[in-house]
């Protein structure tokens, strides 16, 4: 397994490219399904888990074609997906099990052929994860769902779903996105009521729209889908990672450097992170390119900071500002309410220095003077970036093992940080 070996205490400095976003890029692969004909995607980042995907997709029975190889330094690969004939409605446990946003093929495969036989995702570092709400919603558009054997079987009675009104007692990004793909199909009207509001979500119904779907209140929390029957090709350009975006915004601010993150509507893209950001002391400046981050006035603010939906402070920053907040004056409470096992960097920052104690949902981090670099272990994605940005930060040599969950969402991490100054470098362990 390969690690990353850090020496801390450099200040960053110069560009880095902000990719596509991961968690647009996979339901928008997914949506190819939907249609006969090709539906091209660029910007597309070049991660482990658009490869799985891609090999899902395949065995469904989808051509991709690389129109452009993509790098972490060119504005990312382009790829032509064409599902004329699907093959297959099965999307097996090996797969299903390596990444659980497979689960995403469920609703344009049984809105295409009537049927899906999917592999439950099962949970994951972070926690359980069901899939009870997409289960309820493709119900609600008139499938008939079995669980036998670790899969859900989807059918849809006389081969189309019917549209319905689909309400969610708690909001879903993936029940909200496997819902609104499966509605655009449908017979009749669909609403969605209490839909997630992520960036990556409007996204996706911009795409579908384009696609010929008929989407109406995108980035809303009520969803109007008027079915059609069939959709054409079209061709889309992935949103820049808002996640990534801001997780190089604190590396920015922890070693105390200046970083312009190149990109499209960065600012907007980053809202949900960019209050708390500006309130823990990171000034952004936009340029024409996109937008300068540095720490504004040398000094790191403790923050209070609860977990949200879009538009709160997104789940997937919750591990890089803890990481900020190592080093605050003074002391932060950060608050965890979307997933019940987000904490694991915990234990990896305090080998490094960092005095944080948990008290259930909830961290108290008070603000210490400097970390110490240290062995450590990545345990999921967010967690391996919290990781980075500590060893960045801290005095002396980090090495941060199983970076394989890394690889899964953040494109070049290595390149991108050398070449703002950062000493880093990728080890491959002996098998
Ligand atoms: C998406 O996961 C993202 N993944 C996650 O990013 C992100 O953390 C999450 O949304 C929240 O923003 C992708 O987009 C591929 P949810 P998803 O359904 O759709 C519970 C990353 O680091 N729930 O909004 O799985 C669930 O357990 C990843 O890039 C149910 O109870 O998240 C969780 O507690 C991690 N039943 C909460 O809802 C369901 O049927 C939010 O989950 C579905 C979800």
């Amino acid at each position: 397994m390969d690690r990353l070996v850090l020496q801390g205490g450099h200040r960053l400095e110069g560009q880095i490219p902000i990719s596509g976003a991961k968690n647009a890029a996979l339901p928008l692969m997914c949506a190819a399904l939907l249609t006969r004909e090709t539906l091209t995607l660029s910007r597309l980042p070049h991660l482990a888990d658009i490869r799985t995907l891609s090999e899902l997709l395949q065995q469904h029975g989808t051509r991709l074609t690389c129109e452009k190889a993509g790098t972490p330094l060119n504005g990312g690969e382009t790829l032509s997906l064409t599902a004329q004939d699907i093959t297959s409605t099965t999307a097996p446990y090996d797969i299903v099990r390596r990444m659980r946003a497979s689960i995403l093929v469920l609703g344009p495969l049984l809105a295409r052929e009537g049927e899906a036989t999917v592999s439950l995702p099962g949970g994951c570092a972070i926690g359980n994860r069901p899939i009870d709400l997409h289960l309820k919603g493709f119900q609600e558009l008139g499938a008939e769902i079995d669980l036998q054997e670790g899969y859900v079987r989807a059918r849809a009675p006389g081969g189309r779903l019917k549209g319905g009104t689909v309400h969610f007692p708690m909001v879903s990004v993936g029940a909200t996105e496997n819902i609104l793909m499966a509605a655009t199909l449908a017979e009749g009207t669909t609403i969605i009521e209490n839909a997630a509001r992520e960036p990556e979500i409007a996204d996706l119904a911009h795409c579908l729209n384009k696609m010929g779907a008929r989407i109406s209140g995108i980035g809303t929390e009520m969803i109007i889908v008027e079915g059609v029957e069939r959709l054409h090709g079209a061709e889309h350009a992935v949103m820049p990672d808002r996640i990534e975006a801001a997780s190089y915004a604190v590396a920015a601010a922890m070693t105390r450097g200046e970083i312009e993150l190149v990109g499209h509507n960065l600012r907007i893209v980053m809202t949900g992170s960019l209050d708390v950001l500006k309130d823990a002391g990171i000034g952004f400046r936009e340029t024409g390119n996109g937008v300068v981050c540095r720490l504004a006035h040398g000094r790191i603010h403790g923050i209070n900071v609860v977990t949200q939906p879009y538009p709160g402070f997104p789940t997937d920053m919750q591990a890089q500002i803890m990481a900020m907040m190592t080093l605050c004056e003074g002391a932060s409470v950060i608050t965890e309410t979307i997933f019940e096992n987000r904490f694991m960097h915990v234990p990896e920052l305090s080998r490094m220095g960092a005095d944080i104690t948990i008290h259930g949902s909830t961290a108290t981090v008070r603000g210490v003077k400097k970390l110490l670099g240290a062995p450590v272990m990545a345990t999921d994605l967010r967690a391996s970036m919290s990781l980075v940005l500590a060893g960045l930060a801290a005095e002396g040599e980090t090495t941060i093992n199983r970076i394989y969950h890394l690889d899964r969402g953040y494109e070049g991490l290595e390149l991108k940080l050398g070449a703002c100054g950062a000493q880093i470098r990728r080890e491959t362990e002996p098998a």
